[in-house]
């Protein structure tokens, strides 16, 4: 939530800064702001997105080489240009970038405020460039420290930038639980809320820890210290990051371009990991703590939206294929309940951006009961991929659509090979079968492929279906997830209500819902459960529901009761969900660009939840 980038060295600052924040608009897209510093200090902001600011600063003074900007997404204050950052402070010398939340801003204001200090915004960030400004009044301290000074007052989450007009070579930052990452070039420094804006001037990088404040220079020095002033040595990785895949190529919406990499993405996720021929699988993270993972007594999934979906499908992996009792939780539920958890626990924490602010924070609490966290992260080197014991990245590459489309079939691609690496070694499946489920998970890449195919049918669907207000999904086993995913990407990209439901608790509710209006989607694949859910569809025809039906290649029974049908291929039924999703991917998609919709900024959202 919120993107930030900042930049000093000898480049013209603004076109940096303007290329970084159309990169990170997918964290937020409500306003957007720079602060160029050339003498004076110049802010520009917009509501609105990156494109409304650029058109603004089109004959503006933008010349500069140290500046920073900034992509919101609101959380005090509504989307304005007076609530855009930069926030800059009452005497016009700094100004700051934010992104999180202060808690404690109401009480800081306050005091401001009788020390007489005038706030134009209604935001909380606001509140933290005054009160730097009034440390380094007070105490007469050079930016740095005023800085580190304040935050020790300051309760909350933040990644910031600061620029101080009188000390014009250096960019200060800090973060506490919202990421920030700083890019080191020849004699320049880019920061940024991730690598994306970063990896096309440099490779190099140091992802700023928790608590830490960092000072950039124009003669190239980086020096990191604690906010209780313990000076840190900068730790530089190296990033492995395609600057082609932040691009959107021949598509029109990343979305798409990411529905139809999953053919790619699902074998990226694979590769190294299986090798059928040989019949082996190995998860790399899952053989480093074996003993712990295996014989925990209960797998506890964190996680928030999708990647909470793909959780529940691992809660039926784990218990059908390693026999392993599992809990799935949303992660800002367990974050606040008082969760009875030991040491033989095993966490697991999904998560696409490795940022999302909840599921850190149940991460955090079950590490200090001393259980085991693993992670399964799309963005190498998050703060969630951090904070782990152990644990595999997807290798989905980034994700920049708002809907998760690729970076779920990576979650529950590797879910997959964990429950039947551990099933197998733990001797809950017997080998033939765990010989077939190999097999059958190196076809899934080209089954996906056979559906991506399906386009132009499941667009005709679409148009069908497309002004419909309402609509229900439907699923049983390893689909109901999957019909709760459905109606997830259908909700919050074209803005249609849609609920997903187990196919059976249809007649406990949502059956009144049922008229010659409301478009029923269900998942039928031939496996168990399949003569139930025929009934179930007979329920749904008998009130005369608009039947969309996804089945296996070659059903008879529900294709011939629907009023549409896309067939995907066959496959083991714990391999499913990777194959049913696809269909109501594209699904969504047509439907929502049928109704206009922006689908990969779709309203009120951000890509990665960094505020609770
Ligand atoms: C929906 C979507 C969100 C995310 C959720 C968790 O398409 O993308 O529901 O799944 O915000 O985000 P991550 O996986 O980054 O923790």
């Amino acid at each position: 939530m919120c993107g930030i980038v900042a930049y000093i060295g000898n480049k013209q600052a603004y076109p940096v800064l303007i290329k970084g924040l159309k990169r990170l608009e997918y964290r937020g897209y409500d306003s957007a702001g720079v602060a160029i510093l050339n003498g004076d200090m110049r802010v520009y902001k917009r509501k609105g997105k990156v494109k409304d600011l650029e058109t603004y600063a089109k004959d503006k003074v933008t010349r500069g080489s140290v500046g920073m900007g900034h992509t919101r997404w609101a959380t005090h204050g509504k989307p304005n240009h007076i609530n855009a950052h930069p926030h800059v402070s009452g005497n016009e010398r700094l100004s700051l970038i934010h992104n999180g939340i202060i808690e404690n801003y109401a009480t800081l204001k306050e005091a401001l405020i009788k020390l007489g200090h005038e706030f134009e915004s209604d935001t909380d960030t606001e509140v933290l460039v005054h009160l730097i400004e009034e440390v380094q009044k007070r105490e007469q301290l050079p930016i740095e420290e005023a800085v580190r000074v304040a935050l020790t007052k300051v309760v909350g989450a933040y990644a910031i930038v600061v620029i101080d007009k009188e000390e014009p070579s250096k960019l200060v930052a800090a973060r506490k639980a919202s990421p920030l990452v700083i890019g080191i070039g020849d004699n320049e420094f880019i920061l940024a809320s991730d690598a994306t804006p970063i990896v096309e001037y440099t490779q190099r990088v140091v992802y700023l820890n928790d608590e830490e404040i960092a000072v950039v220079n124009k003669s190239g020095d980086l020096q990191i210290k604690t906010i209780d002033d313990k000076i840190q040595t900068p730790f530089i990785e190296e990033l492995d990051l395609n600057i082609e895949r932040l691009e959107k190529g021949d598509y029109e919406f990343f979305m798409l371009k990411e529905i139809n990499e999953q053919v790619k993405t699902i074998a990226d996720c694979m590769r190294g990991r299986i090798n059928a021929a040989e019949g082996w699988v190995n998860v790399g993270g899952v053989t480093e703590y074996y003993e712990r993972i295996a014989n925990a007594k209960r797998f506890i999934v964190a996680a928030c939206g999708t990647s909470w979906h793909a959780g529940l499908i691992g809660e039926y992996l784990f218990e059908e294929l390693a026999r392993i009792s599992v809990e799935v939780e949303y992660a800002s539920e367990l974050r606040y309940r008082n969760p009875i958890i030991n040491e033989d626990d095993v966490i697991i924490a999904l998560s696409q951006s490795g940022e999302t602010a909840d599921t850190l924070a149940a991460l955090e609490l079950a590490k200090d009961k001393n259980a085991l966290i693993y992670g399964i992260v799309n963005a190498v080197g998050s703060s969630i991929a951090r904070t782990t014991h152990s644990g595999s990245y997807i290798h989905a590459g980034p994700e920049i659509g708002v809907a998760s489309t690729k970076a779920f079939t990576g979650q529950v691609t590797l879910l997959t090979l964990m429950a039947i690496h551990l099933g197998y070694k733990r001797g809950t499946i017997p080998r033939s079968y765990y010989l077939q489920l190999l097999n059958s998970l190196e076809n899934i890449p080209s089954q996906v492929q056979e559906i991506l195919d399906k386009n132009d049918q499941i667009q005709y669907i679409a148009s069908e279906i497309k002004d419909a207000t309402n609509a229900l999904y439907l699923g049983r086993g390893y689909n109901f997830p999957i019909a709760l995913e459905g109606a997830l990407k259908l909700k919050e990209i074209s803005y249609i209500h849609a609920e997903g439901y187990p196919a059976a608790e249809m007649k406990h509710g949502p059956i009144a819902l049922i008229d010659e209006n409301m478009p029923v989607i269900v998942i039928a694949t031939n496996h168990s459960a399949y003569e139930k859910i025929v009934s179930n569809v007979q329920e749904v025809k008998a009130r005369k529901g608009k039947v969309i039906s996804i089945v296996t290649e070659g059903d008879k029974a529900i294709k011939e009761i629907s009023d549409y049908c896309i067939e995907i291929p066959d496959t083991d039924e714990p391999l499913t969900p990777l194959l049913s999703v696809i269909p109501l991917q594209l699904l969504s998609y047509h439907i929502a660009i049928m109704r206009g919709c922006n689908v990969d900024q779709p309203r009120n959202l951000a890509k990665s939840v960094t505020v609770e």
